[in-house]
């Protein structure tokens, strides 16, 4: 006879992760990014309408001179290939051997300074496979509401009333505090954005897009 099922489909990672050189670059980051403003006072053009109250740079920060920014994408570069290597484990387990060895490229990145109360309204990244925030300042006084960043579950619509189904219509958003040398790693396509910061320090952040490739 066969067995009732209930089965459990598509999860969404989302990935933590700490960076244990924060400490001796986040001077250096922030010295670097308060010089690029003074040369970029606009900085990037055309800024989105989902942006309130905050400096942006332009989207190739990764292609900027700076050791320290180095160290931060080789950083950046080894959580996104862990990402990638965990969830397609499967894929990965079912190559032959000598497993490929995979290149990660940053396609974007970028820094905001968020000035008082300043947000990013829910959005989505391009076509690329993980995207990124980074904390490279935050006080001490952030919550899980303060300065926060949150993710929209990708199922939004016709959201039930009944009490059947409410594992459905609860739990519509994840908040993630925000904690100096944090990454957080998330799939392209989920909606995202910022909770407003009121502290005494600029909440700073980088974000970057990567895709991950099989090496040639
Ligand atoms: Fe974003």
């Amino acid at each position: 006879m066969n067995k009732n099922q209930i089965y459990s489909l598509w999860p969404i990672y989302i990935g933590e992760f700490y960076n244990p050189e924060h400490q001796e670059i986040k001077d250096d980051l922030i010295n670097f990014f308060s010089e690029y403003e003074k040369k970029n006072p606009k900085g990037r053009e055309g800024l989105n309408k989902e942006n309130i109250n905050l400096y942006e740079s332009k989207y190739d920060l990764h292609h900027e001179k700076s050791e320290s920014l180095s160290k931060l994408f080789n950083f950046f570069a080894k959580c996104f290939l862990g990402m990638s290597n965990s969830t397609n484990n499967k894929f990965i387990s079912e190559m032959k051997e000598p497993k490929p060895n995979f290149d990660v490229k940053i396609n974007n990145s970028w820094f905001i300074k968020y000035n008082t109360n300043g947000s990013v309204l829910p959005h989505d990244h391009g076509r690329c496979s993980w995207c990124c925030v980074y904390y490279v300042q935050i006080g001490e006084d952030a919550t899980n509401e303060n300065g926060s960043t949150y993710f929209l579950r990708p199922y939004q619509r016709r959201s039930p009333e009944d009490f059947g189904g409410k594992f459905y219509s609860s739990g519509g958003n994840a908040t993630f505090k925000a904690v100096e040398g944090k990454m957080l790693i998330w799939p392209n396509f989920i909606l995202h954005g910022s909770n407003p910061y009121k502290g005494e320090k600029n909440r700073i952040i980088v974000s970057a897009n990567a895709s991950v490739d099989i090496r040639n």
